[in-house]
């Protein structure tokens, strides 16, 4: 097994590999079913502390671009590990995101639970496919424009001194803070409160619930309490705004939705919303954190980025293309096909998961592509943003806020360094969520 490493500052996520297990897709059965009962030796349950998805990626395509692996619950998956192949089956009409294309997992014969349950999520743009995805995604694309971005850049640099004069005074109290909560966490979920437009008299308690969503340690009553606050709050904007419009996310999404042939209801403008509200904050946090840790055990790369001589833009894509905030993400195959530049065949109503952690390590890509190099003239070839028709409509936004954010902290804190060792910075126990928990820092 491979531990990607990196003289100048090993790559953070590396460590002790999981204990990965595969078998051929020829071999695969035809139907998900126990790894008891099928033998599938690969397992991508999440991972141990140390572990990572670049290393689950890695070892993964030493089997090819696309083995078949065990998720929780005894579902067998092919992971597509390798980025030509990735690309193509996430842009073309062979695969779908919608889960009815899984058999058995609508009707409930399928018995799935976890993470996988929530592929059935709600009617939403990204759980949609064909026609119905198109409809449900251009309202929320006519509320991130460009204009959109410029006009929440003043907003961003707002939130970001705040953010950065309260970690003074925290820093100033107890030395070491951590940055998750009071930075990465913290920027996305009030960028996304003035987004929407929550009106002050409710910010407080919409951010409270929406931080709630993401509240790791949060058992499942209270996570389903924080998603019912959101969901109301959310129901009061749309109310209001069908009263009287605004210039905001909301607004817009109603706007959009009205001058549609067929435009949407309550319900599905409150899935949308609440899809956005998700989408734009649980991947950006760990843009952010995992940009930081990057830069902050890297003291050479560091200084390119600080000098100006390498953007921060730049860097950002490296620590994308390294470490990217989604994992993976799921797809089935909507009728059996064949991708003729690999070879690889795929069955119908098969579970595939397109990896995109493995996909930005991939060799035939990169060169030495474990190392985070912000130099790197392929480091914008990476799946973390998506590709095809659900790319991520909210990447300008999400770069500008990690730019901004980064930047001033950088800058603020030119002395910051980690308080534990990169080995020792915890990660979601996931195949999806990619990133820390935890970011330890002394500021001076
Ligand atoms: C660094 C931050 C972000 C990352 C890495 C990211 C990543 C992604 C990825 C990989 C997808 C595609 C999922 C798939 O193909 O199954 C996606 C979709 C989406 N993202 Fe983002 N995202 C980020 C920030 C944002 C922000 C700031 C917003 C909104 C303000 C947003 C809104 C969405 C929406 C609505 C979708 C669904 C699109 C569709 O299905 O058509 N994202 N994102």
């Amino acid at each position: 097994m491979t531990v990607i490493e990196n003289p100048e500052g090993a790559d953070t996520t590396s460590g002790t590999p999981a204990a990965l297990r595969i078998h051929s897709p020829a071999a695969r059965p035809q139907r998900p079913s126990s790894a008891a009962a099928s033998g599938c030796p690969f397992h991508l349950k999440g991972l141990a502390p140390g572990q990572s998805n670049a290393v689950e990626g890695s070892a993964l395509q030493q089997h090819g671009p696309a083995p078949v692996a065990e998720l929780p619950g005894g579902v067998q998956a092919r992971v597509i590990v390798a980025y030509g192949l990735a690309q193509r089956l996430a842009a073309g009409s062979d695969v779908s995101r919608n889960a009815d294309h899984w058999p058995g997992f609508r009707d409930g014969s399928l018995a799935v639970d976890g993470v996988l349950r929530q592929w059935a999520g709600p009617r939403n743009a990204l759980n949609a496919d064909g026609e119905e995805h198109a409809r449900l995604r251009a309202p929320i694309q006519t509320g991130l424009t460009p204009r959109r971005v410029r006009e929440m850049t003043p907003v961003i640099e707002t939130i970001v001194e705040e953010a950065l004069h309260d970690l003074e005074v925290l820093a100033a109290a107890s030395g070491i803070v951590d940055l998750v909560p009071t930075f990465a966490l913290r920027i996305p979920q009030q960028v996304i409160t003035r987004l929407m437009g929550v009106p002050s008299g409710l910010m407080g308690e919409f951010g409270r619930a929406a931080t709630g969503l993401f509240d790791t340690s949060a058992g499942p009553a209270d996570m389903q309490r924080s998603m019912d606050t959101v969901l109301a709050l959310l129901g009061e904007m749309v109310a209001a705004g069908r009263a009287q419009l605004g210039d905001d996310l909301v607004s817009d999404l109603i706007r959009a939705s009205r001058q549609a042939n067929d435009p949407l209801s309550d319900e599905e403008l409150l899935a949308q919303l609440m899809l956005v509200v998700i989408a734009a904050t649980e991947t950006t946090v760990h843009a952010i954190g995992t940009l930081i840790v990057h830069l902050l055990t890297r003291p050479a790369q560091r200084a390119l980025v600080v000098s100006g001589e390498v953007s921060l833009d730049d860097a950002l894509d490296e620590s994308l293309r390294l470490q990217p905030p989604a994992a993976s993400v799921p797809r089935f195959a909507v009728r059996d096909f064949e991708d003729a530049e690999s070879g690889q065949t795929f069955q119908k109503g098969e579970p595939i998961l397109i990896h995109a952690a493995a996909a930005g390590i991939d060799p035939n890509v990169h060169t030495a592509p474990g190392v985070y190099d912000v130099r790197r003239p392929t480091r914008r070839k990476h799946l973390a943003f998506g590709h095809g028709p659900h790319a991520c409509p909210g990447a300008p936004l999400a770069r500008r806020e990690v730019t901004i954010a980064v930047s001033r902290w950088l800058k603020r804190f030119p002395e910051a360094r980690l308080a534990t060792d990169t080995t020792q910075l915890p990660q979601p126990h996931s195949f999806i969520a990619n990133g820390f928990t935890k970011i330890p820092v002394r500021l001076g």
